[in-house]
């Protein structure tokens, strides 16, 4: 059986030295695999990002992480992706990490995602350039989750997010809020390439999980909603 632990927003701050780490004191035996679903930082700062690396000195399982929006804050994705990968975390962006456990392959399809709405209440590439640009940011990751997807050709393939892909988990957020929270073109390549799970965060107050049309379990495993990390285990 192979189990993963998951969970995202946990917003390290410069001064958080040691909030983090009590999270993370079971985790090497609880999980074979660490899922990090972004909003790593506050304000996007790599001092941010080392105290992250910092307090996830202890965990020896392999670390798989997408970035969020905070961690975009100061446009220094580049940066803070190289420092969590100088401790040995790694960072997807529209490709894939795969793991060999338990005999087993595992891969992982990581993308950070953007918003843009639901299903029929999903945002239209129309009129001003500004909205088309908004739309067009969506289109582009759903198209990195497509990318990835169909380079995975693992025994298990999980789906790391941070941007929900489906409306089910951001409910319990202010419905204002939900065009901002995820978007449904995220969840089309999966739902056409097929995966074991998909995990996002984002959606602080939203719901512990959902599925996408075709039935693939979705966990919104923000740390407020999932109280901790999600554990999973692969069938
Ligand atoms: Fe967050
Ligand atoms: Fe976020």
């Amino acid at each position: 059986m192979i189990r993963f632990a998951a969970i995202g927003d946990v917003h390290c701050w410069a001064e958080g030295v040691g909030h983090i780490r009590p999270l993370f004191e079971r985790v090497n035996s609880e999980a074979d695999i660490l899922l990090l679903a972004g909003d790593l930082t506050t304000a996007g700062t790599v001092r941010e990002a080392e105290v992250l690396c910092d307090e996830l000195s202890d965990v020896k399982i392999p670390i798989i992480s997408v970035l969020g929006n905070h961690d975009c804050e100061e446009n220094q994705e580049a940066e803070i992706t190289r420092a969590l990968q100088s401790h040995n975390i790694t960072v997807l962006d529209g490709n894939t990490a795969i793991l060999n456990i338990k005999g087993k392959t595992v891969g992982i399809a990581g993308v950070k995602g953007f918003c843009g709405g639901f299903d029929k209440y999903a945002v239209e590439a129309f009129g001003e350039q500004a909205l088309k640009s908004f739309v067009h940011a969506s289109l582009r990751e759903a198209i990195k989750v497509e990318e990835a997807l169909s380079m995975l050709d693992t025994d298990y393939r999980i789906v790391l997010l941070h941007y929900a892909p489906i409306r089910e988990t951001v409910v319990g957020e202010s419905t204002e809020l939900w065009p901002f929270l995820g978007a449904s073109v995220l969840a089309k390549p999966i739902d056409a390439l097929g995966a074991n799970v998909v995990v996002h965060a984002h959606a602080h107050y939203g719901s512990p999980r959902g599925t996408t049309k075709t039935g693939i379990p979705v966990f919104n495993v923000a740390r407020t909603v999932a109280k901790g990390y999600l554990l999973y285990e692969l069938e």
